[in-house]
């Protein structure tokens, strides 16, 4: 399937509801009306929108984490890129879920926002996630603060492709940690309804953490490869991995579906300036099929998902 890009534009969204969830995530709904509502109705899973937190303030000193209140003091000109977790269009107006990790001035200027207040957002930007002919099985792999994107497709994929299975591989460093609601630490090292975020759709996950308090104990790639040993009577030509993480784990998820032939797609993560093209900041390093050159495209033009075999991740 081929998906049609969307027509992008600046959009004022309304902050509906913005909580804190476990150690390291906040929540954030926003509503969208007018032209946001129509654009955003068809946002594809992978896709980014930029928020502008110039106009944000800060919130109190002692919610903001000790060791970025130096840092978050300087001002925020440049929009920062965010994916949508959820999306859910109704007749003229679309809600929309981020889910986001507090790292420096602009994501701690996100924690301000309170139900009324307005943000300035720019989107749908990017190329989203495809689904290829014939498939019949999706491994998405999360690690982390990838999780948005791969939520909002398990969603895109139980409504447009019934009969397609699926299954979550959700890693992250322990299991405060992990990117979603639920009795996490309850997750055993197996394949079943863990996460609340998938069952509802139906897809079980399996779960790994750095330090075994959730799931198996390891790398989420190592639990995907033993997953795929496992495996008996099964199409790698029907089978697609879908992952988001940090590149480490999109390298070593990359790597064990090439040597398996199973296709594979990747969304990348870049510093982003302008988010439409125009400053190169994002540039990420391709392969030239049949020759050893490589070439440097946009992460946030070009992608930010990609075809895994394109990709030339760092050492
Ligand atoms: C397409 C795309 C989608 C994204 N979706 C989400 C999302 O759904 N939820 C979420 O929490 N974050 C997401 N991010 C990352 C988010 O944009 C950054 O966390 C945010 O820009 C940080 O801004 P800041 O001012 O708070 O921190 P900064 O001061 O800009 O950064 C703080 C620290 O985080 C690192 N960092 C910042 N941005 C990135 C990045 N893109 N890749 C790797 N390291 C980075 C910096 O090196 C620095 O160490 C996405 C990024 C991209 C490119
Ligand atoms: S962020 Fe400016 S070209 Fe990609």
């Amino acid at each position: 399937m081929s998906h049609t890009p969307t027509k992008k534009g600046i959009f004022t969204a309304g902050v509906l509801s913005n909580r804190r969830i476990g150690e390291c995530f906040w929540k954030m709904e926003l509503e969208f009306t007018g032209g946001g509502a129509k654009a955003f109705a068809r946002f594809h899973p992978g896709q980014f929108l930029q928020i502008d937190v110039s106009e944000v303030g800060l919130p109190p000193e002692d919610h903001i984490p000790a060791h970025l209140r130096d840092a978050c003091r300087r001002n925020v000109l440049l929009r920062r890129p965010f994916s949508f977790a959820d999306v859910t269009a109704e007749m003229d107006r679309t809600t929309a879920e981020l889910l986001y990790c507090v790292l420096g001035p602009a994501s701690v200027r996100l924690t301000s926002l309170t139900t009324g207040d307005s943000v300035s957002t720019i989107g749908p930007l990017g190329n989203g996630f495809s689904v290829p002919r014939h498939k019949q099985l999706a491994l998405l792999v999360v690690g982390g603060m990838g999780a948005p994107p791969i939520r909002c497709l398990a969603k895109y994929l139980r409504a447009e492709y019934p009969e397609m299975k699926a299954i979550a591989f959700v890693g992250a460093k322990n299991a405060a940690a992990l990117p979603f609601e639920g009795h996490l630490d309850e997750i055993s090292a197996g394949v079943d309804s863990f996460i609340p975020a998938f069952a509802r759709f139906g897809i079980p996950s399996a779960v790994a953490t750095n330090d075994g308090s959730a799931g198996y104990r390891g790398f989420i790639s190592e639990r995907l490869s033993q997953w795929l040993d496992e495996q008996k009577d099964w199409s790698t030509k029907e089978t697609i991995v879908y992952s988001c993480g940090p590149e480490p784990m999109l390298a070593a998820v990359a790597h064990i579906a090439e040597q398996r032939g199973i296709d594979c797609q990747v969304s990348m993560e870049r510093r982003m300036a302008c988010g439409i093209g125009l400053c190169q900041s994002c540039a990420v390093e391709c392969r030239v099929e049949g020759s050893q050159e490589a070439v440097y495209k946009l992460c946030c033009q070009d992608g930010p998902v990609f075809d895994a075999r394109e990709i030339v991740f760092g050492e």
